[in-house]
């Protein structure tokens, strides 16, 4: 399966020297609190259309930055222009209208699904936070969007603990997918899964990509499926980004030790 980029139609983000910085504990036996540099002047491009996958090992700021470019964290500093507009000047309704474009998955999908609401009300609720569409056009946007992504009129009255890992994770893209975005970011949209249920899904996201003409920021820890998945690949090691470029070319000839280690852990990659 390849993963080529569409390429050219379609706005792309781009991310300049951005940093995250956070207050950590005291230090012991003093009154001055530790400093963690959780992303350091991370800069890259994403191309139109394309995917570009994040690896690094835990805690390298993968997330943070994430959160950072999707606007639920405030950046320490640097820059994130989606289609040419520089995000982390506008205001707060400015932001919640560019969100429209620019959704993110979280990593834990159990724990941002609300439990108390159907997969019904929590695929429609964006749509009825941005006033978009009659009562009956949301509904009808709710089961298009569901029968997308794989879920059946069956799963329409279920609560978050009534579904599978996989089922879970599809109503997180579904309503991340109702508000049409233009950019999709994936914070570990595999790590619960099964391995079989994790190729459907992976399926189903380049599926999205070439019928809604998507693009994709996908976190990952296994580098088989970013060699899968992605086009371009971005290598985090300490907050830093060490390693970029065409997914290929980093995964079959890298040139920073801490990916070097990285591929030589992963037997799929190696041969
Ligand atoms: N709200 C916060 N307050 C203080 N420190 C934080 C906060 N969020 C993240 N960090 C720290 O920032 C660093 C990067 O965390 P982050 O969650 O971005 O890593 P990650 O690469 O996503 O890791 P994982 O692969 O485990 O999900 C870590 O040292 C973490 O402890
Ligand atoms: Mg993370």
């Amino acid at each position: 399966m390849s993963a080529q980029a569409t390429g050219g139609a379609g706005p792309a983000l781009e991310v300049i020297q951005l940093s995250k910085t956070f207050w950590g504990a005291r230090v012991a036996g003093t009154r001055r609190r530790a400093l963690i540099e959780a992303v350091r002047s991370v800069s890259f491009r994403t191309v139109p259309g394309g995917i570009l996958g994040i690896v690094g090992e835990t805690g390298s700021g993968k997330s943070t930055l994430a959160r950072c470019i999707a606007g639920l964290t405030r950046p320490s500093g640097g820059q994130v222009l989606w289609d040419n507009v520089e995000l982390t000047l506008l205001s707060r309704e400015q932001w919640r209208l560019a969100r429209r474009q620019l959704q993110i998955v979280l990593q834990n999908p159990y724990a941002t699904l609300d439990p108390r609401m159907t997969v019904a009300e929590i695929v429609r609720e964006p749509l009825a936070n941005f006033a978009i569409g009659t009562q009956a056009g949301r509904v009808e946007t709710m089961q298009h969007v569901l029968a997308r992504v794989g879920l059946g009129p069956s799963t329409l009255t279920k609560r978050p603990s009534q579904l599978s890992g996989g089922q879970r994770q599809r109503v997180a893209l579904a309503r991340a997918l109702v508000l049409e975005p233009r950019l999709v970011i994936l914070d570990e949209p595999l790590s619960a899964l099964d391995v079989s249920i994790q190729a459907q899904v992976i399926n189903l996201l380049l599926r999205l990509r070439s019928d809604l003409g998507l693009s994709y920021i996908v976190i990952l820890h296994d580098l088989a499926v970013a060699r899968q998945l992605c086009d371009q690949i971005l290598v985090m090691y300490a907050g830093c980004v060490v390693e970029q470029g065409d997914a290929e070319a980093v995964l079959s000839s890298p040139t920073h030790s801490y990916t070097r280690a990285l591929v030589a852990a992963s037997p799929e990659i190696r041969t």
